[in-house]
């Protein structure tokens, strides 16, 4: 039996989208939390489909685990999340960040949503607040706030293991982007060097990798390794020198492939849009809706 300290963690991969979806749980037989999980979605045929989910599902249920949480760090720009799918197959709490509410408010515009759409997070089964603790099973997690990637990051520290979400990725990889609405350079700098204030041996699992070719995808990294040799935050890297290489390297990002589809989806808590008249659902595509930024800055 592991103790509070130490939890169990399966990372799987979705080399699709980069993501990473964790399965954290106090033991084998015992009680879980799936971190950003992932609906397969394949834009050109507008189809949903579950392999990377269903993998999930297996492994869960061969360990034998009562999943108590299904936690997003974050409304994802990148993937659509299949935390609807997981929560119908296996149960759970669908959690994600109070900022949700600023998101969805700017995305329920941008899209020009229905009215009926609320901007109050209601859609999920629980919002957190920094500092907000609850249990999985004999392990206690503490959500923290960390912004600047968008304004409702959360990281989720569950004993000596902490899902970062988009704050920080491998060590050579670096940062996440800070120029989508409501993302801020200075308050990135700033979740990360909290986050990196955890002691050195602390396991940070990432949402993502974009790995170079001369590696495999790496979901694990510890506060020490981060500290020494993250390209973009590591210890001697002031807030100065970081916002203005993060602000010049976002200026040449284009948009995710998948952003417009997944975000209309997660800010719904994964579930697509309601069906219209004709029992069909739909997702939006704007058109010249970043036609003032290409690049997405
Ligand atoms: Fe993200």
């Amino acid at each position: 039996m592991t103790t509070s300290q130490q939890p169990q963690v399966r990372s799987f991969f979705d080399p699709a989208t980069s993501t990473f979806t964790h399965v954290v749980f106090d033991a084998p037989g015992g009680r879980a939390a799936i971190v950003d999980p992932v609906l397969d979605f394949d834009a050109c045929r507008g189809q949903v489909s579950y392999t990377r989910a269903d993998e999930v599902i297996a492994f869960v249920r061969a360990q034998a685990l009562t999943v108590d949480w299904i936690l997003e760090t974050h409304a994802h720009a990148d993937h659509l999340s299949s935390a609807p799918y997981l929560k119908q197959a296996l149960g759970g709490r669908v959690a994600i960040g109070a900022a949700i509410r600023r998101v969805q408010t700017v995305f329920k515009g941008f899209y020009n949503l229905e009215p009926a759409f609320a901007t109050d997070g209601s859609q999920f089964d629980n919002l957190f607040a920094d500092g907000d603790t609850f249990a999985i099973g004999a392990l206690t997690a503490t959500a923290w706030h960390v912004p600047g990637h968008t304004p409702a990051d959360m990281a989720y520290v569950v004993g000596d293991a902490v899902f970062v979400g988009d704050t920080l990725f491998p060590p050579d990889v670096g940062t996440a982007r800070c120029d989508f609405p409501g993302g801020d350079a200075h308050q990135l700098y700033a979740s990360v060097r909290r986050l990196l204030a955890l002691p050195a041996p602390t396991r940070l699992y990432m949402c993502h990798d974009y790995p170079p070719t001369v590696r495999e995808p790496q979901a694990l990294c510890t506060v020490a390794q981060q500290r020494e040799a993250n390209i973009h935050v590591r210890d001697g890297i002031d807030e100065a020198a970081f916002v203005a290489l993060r602000q010049a390297r976002d200026a040449t990002l284009a948009l995710p492939h998948l952003m417009l589809p997944s975000v209309q989806v997660n800010i719904r808590a994964g579930e697509l849009p309601p069906p219209e008249a004709n029992g069909q659902r739909y997702l939006k595509l704007p058109v010249n809706a970043f036609a003032s930024s290409p690049g997405g800055a």
